[in-house]
Parts: structure tokens; C-alpha cells; sequence
């Protein structure tokens, strides 16, 4: 470390809980000391290195939750492995992101989280940490899950969906959630009735209908507020938390909003594809609205307006990605004539702090929101705070220098993640990432990439610390 006591001076610093003209001293790669701006505390600070930060924001450094690098999937890998993804994270303002490694059918726990270890080390630009996929509930893997709790793995993804590949029977949920009721850990929910919409997939193909726009048909609303609800009644049953990701649909919104006006433990996560995206896209011609094929899928403009309420009324707590990007050429081509065989998933782990920030600017959440939404709460959800998602004394130093005033174009000619297109190309931002500082280094340094492969580490987490 070159510098070992920097001062990042004159910005508002903005927190879940607070925004105020602040100097914050940093040592060692924690923050030690926040001051209001001018006070005789702050100046007293003898710092080696200033950042300027007058006329910005200076914000927490971003936790993306649910992340997929180098993930298979319909026979390919996502395009961003662990360096390049990383790397795309930073210049989003992204210092921390938690990826789910993945249990195959028929392999332990342990195989699946070493090779993830194998896939991570000493290529982040940024710190990690993982969830863990289940795909094979049996009472191996049962008793591994209270290991891995101890470990730092202390969240859990099963899918309702891709029957045959992730998938997870009713019975299989249950047992998984009984024990996360009795190790403490998250149980993560991929909440779509994926039996009936193979169902609906089968009867689509058979029918000629091929193209892109059909994934989002056949993946009906209505079948993923069914798993939803379901979801919650068998966290109900097992007496476990439930955290439901990439909710998109206005039905589904409406059964979380149920559980929780009942007090349950429940907790829900959206994506800026369903915020900002829709059908329009996946209607888009000559194939193109493959780009936009994800699970769940996007939904028609309508929905927005209850996600974006579920957002403030906090119905819904987390934004993360789903980042999960395969390039048009050569992955999502292979589901030309069957859109059945369209990799599923998006890239947006570099852009999700900018969509936000226009969030705020549009009128749809608060500044704190902002924060809170995108760094504190998933930070909190998934134990990691407050040595994430905040800036504290004893925080981690991800710092995040934001200019509220530059405007940005969104495009595949100019971001950082490895894929061939941009799901919001030509898209107008105003706001954008000038510095970020990871554990006190900085990765970008007014707009250059300052960073190195392998100064992000591995992060064990501790119990969801929203359960209390
Ligand atoms: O389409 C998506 N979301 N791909 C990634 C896997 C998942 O279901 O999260
Ligand atoms: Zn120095
Ligand atoms: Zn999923
Ligand atoms: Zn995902």
C-alpha cells in the first residue's frame, strides 16, 4: 500500500441512514474517522493523500448480490469470468459482489465451492463472496450446508425452475428449509413454476412459435407468483427466512407484500432489467430480442410501476444484477429457431449504480434509497455489514467518488464487461463513477482502471443480519 493514510475531502457523503457534508480520513484500508467538512477535527487530519471530492457524492462502494461469472448454462459459460467481471464491477462503483457457486447433480457441496474458490482466486479487482447453489437436496449435502454456514456460505439458492438441470422438487425445499431454520442460514428462492412452463414451452414449439418474444410468454406472471406463494408457505411450514431474487412480476410483488403484512420473514429482490426493460425488447426483430432473454423474464411495461412501489414501500429490499452475460454471437445464437435454447441471463453488473442514480434523478427513489437499496441492505441481508455497504469508522474504505452531474451514454462500444452487446444501448445517464477506492487502493482513479487481479478477496459472511 503506497498510501497509508488518505483523506477524501469536500463531498456529501451519502449513506442509508444519513447524507452530510463530510471529510473521511481512511488508514490501512478501513475508514477512521468521519468529519463534517471544515471542522476542526477534520482539518487536524494529517493525511499523505487528498481526494478532491467537491460537487460529488461519496457513497458506499457497491454489494451486488447475485452475480454469475463463468456460470454454465445451456451448454455455454456466462462471457465474464471472475477477472473480467470484476474489473466491469469496479467501474460501475461495485467493491463487493457475492456470486453463487454451484452444486451439479450428483456432486457434493465442497466439489462445487472449491471449484468456484479455483475460478476466483487471485483474479478479482474487487472483494467476493459466494452463495451456494443447490441442485441435488439429499442428506449429504443436508449435512454439508451446516459446514459451509460455518465457512461464510450462509445463503442458499434453489430453483422451482429448469426442471432437469437446477431444479428442486417441493420435498427437496422443504428439507433444505428445515435446515437453514436450524443453521441460521438464507434459503434463496428461483421462483417460477418451471414444470407448467415446460409445459408451455412444449406447446409453444410445437405451434411454430420460436422466436425470442415467446420466452417471455410462456414464462407466465402468474407462474411465478404461484411459486412465490408456494415459496413462502414452505418457508412458513419449515420456519425459515426466505429471499426471493429477481422478482419481476406485479403478482409476485403482491405475495411478498401479503407475507410481509403478516410479519414473515420474507424478503425480495428485483433487477434494473425489470425496471428499466420490457417485452418491447424481447419483440425486438431479427432475433434481437435474445439479447434480452433472462429468467425470470421481463414483463410488460405495467409491472414497473409495482416494483419500483415494492422499492419504496419496501416490499422489496434489494437490487442486485443477476448478472449472468453470453455473448449474441456464438451463445445466444444457439437458440436461433428455438427459443428454448437462449442461455439465459443478462449483463449489468457494471451499470447497475448509474441506473439507480437515474432512479433518483427520474423521481422513483431517494438519494438514501439509493444507497440503501443498492450497497446497506444487501450488505445487511446477506451479513457482510457494516464492514460493507456503509461508511463507518471500522468500515472497509469502499469509496465511491460520484459525479451526480456527468452524463454518460450507455453502450457495448464503451463498457467494461466482456459480451458483445448492451442491454441499454444508447441509453442517456445522468451520473457516473469518477473514483473508486476497494479496502483504501484504488481500481479506478478518475476514470482509468487503477486496480489489479487479485487485490480482491475472498469474504466469509457472517448470519442475515435483518432477522433480529
Ligand atoms: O436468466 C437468468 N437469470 N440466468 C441466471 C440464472 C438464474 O436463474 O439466476
Ligand atoms: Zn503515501
Ligand atoms: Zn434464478
Ligand atoms: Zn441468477
Amino acid at each position: 500500500m503506497t498510501h497509508t493514510r488518505t483523506a477524501v475531502r469536500g463531498g456529501l457523503v451519502i449513506t442509508a441512514a444519513d447524507e452530510t457534508h463530510a471529510d473521511i480520513l481512511i488508514e490501512d484500508g478501513r475508514v477512521v474517522a468521519v468529519a463534517a467538512s471544515g471542522s476542526t477535527v477534520a482539518e487536524s487530519w494529517n493525511a499523505e493523500r487528498t481526494i478532491d471530492a467537491s460537487g460529488k457524492y461519496v457513497v458506499p462502494g457497491g454489494v451486488d448480490a447475485h452475480t454469475h461469472m463463468d456460470f454454465p448454462f445451456g451448454g455455454t459459460f456466462s462471457s465474464d469470468d471472475f477477472a473480467s467481471g470484476t474489473r466491469a464491477a469496479a467501474w460501475g462503483g461495485t467493491t463487493t459482489i457475492v456470486d453463487f457457486a454451484v452444486q451439479t447433480k450428483g456432486q457434493a457441496l465442497r466439489e462445487g465451492l472449491d471449484r468456484w474458490h479455483a475460478k476466483a482466486d487471485a483474479q478479482c479487482s474487487v472483494d467476493y463472496a459466494f452463495h451456494m447453489i443447490l441442485s441435488d437436496v439429499n442428506e449429504g449435502t443436508l449435512k454439508e450446508m451446516d459446514i459451509l454456514v460455518e465457512e461464510g456460505i450462509t445463503s442458499f439458492k434453489m430453483f422451482m425452475a429448469y426442471p432437469g438441470v437446477f431444479y428442486s422438487d417441493d420435498g427437496q425445499i422443504l428439507r433444505a428449509m428445515q435446515r437453514t431454520a436450524s443453521n441460521g442460514a438464507l434459503t434463496m428462492m428461483h421462483a417460477e413454476n418451471g414444470i407448467a412452463i415446460d409445459v408451455l414451452v412444449e406447446q409453444a414449439l410445437a405451434a411454430g412459435r420460436t422466436d425470442p418474444r415467446y420466452h417471455g410468454e410462456v414464462r407466465k406472471a402468474l407462474l411465478e407468483a404461484e411459486a412465490t406463494h408456494r415459496a413462502i408457505q414452505l418457508a412458513r411450514v419449515a420456519g425459515s427466512p426466505l429471499y426471493v431474487v429477481h422478482v419481476s412480476a406485479e403478482e409476485a410483488v403482491a405475495e411478498l407484500a401479503t407475507a410481509r403484512d403478516k410479519g414473515l420473514p420474507v424478503f425480495g429482490e428485483t433487477c434494473p432489467q425489470y425496471l428499466f426493460l420490457s417485452t418491447d425488447n424481447l419483440a425486438e426483430p431479427d432475433f434481437g430480442g435474445a439479447k434480452y432473454v433472462c429468467s425470470t423474464p421481463l414483463r410488460p411495461k405495467e409491472h414497473q410501476a409495482a416494483l419500483w412501489r415494492g422499492l419504496r414501500t419496501d416490499d422489496l429490499q434489494v437490487v442486485s444484477t443477476d448478472h449472468c452475460p453470453f455473448c449474441f454471437v456464438g451463445q445466444k445464437e444457439l437458440g436461433r429457431g428455438d427459443f428454448s435454447k437462449i442461455p439465459n441471463g443478462m449483463p449489468g453488473v457494471e451499470h447497475r449504480m448509474d441506473l439507480l442514480h437515474q432512479a433518483v434523478l427520474d423521481g422513483h427513489i431517494s438519494r438514501r434509497r439509493w444507497i440503501e437499496l443498492a450497497c446497506a441492505t444487501p450488505a445487511r441481508m446477506f451479513g457482510l455489514y457494516p464492514k460493507k455497504g456503509t461508511l463507518q469508522p471500522g468500515s472497509d474504505a469502499d469509496v465511491v467518488i460520484y459525479d451526480p452531474q456527468a452524463r454518460q451514454t450507455l453502450s457495448a462500444e464503451t463498457h467494461h464487461m466482456n459480451v458483445d452487446y448492451s442491454a441499454y444501448e444508447g441509453k442517456q445517464i445522468t451520473g457516473q463513477v469518477e473514483t473508486v477506492l476497494s479496502r483504501g487502493e484504488t481500481v479506478i482513479d478518475r476514470r482509468t482502471y487503477a486496480g489489479r487481479a487479485g487485490h480482491g478477496q475472498y469474504t466469509p459472511r457472517g448470519l442475515c443480519q435483518l432477522l433480529d
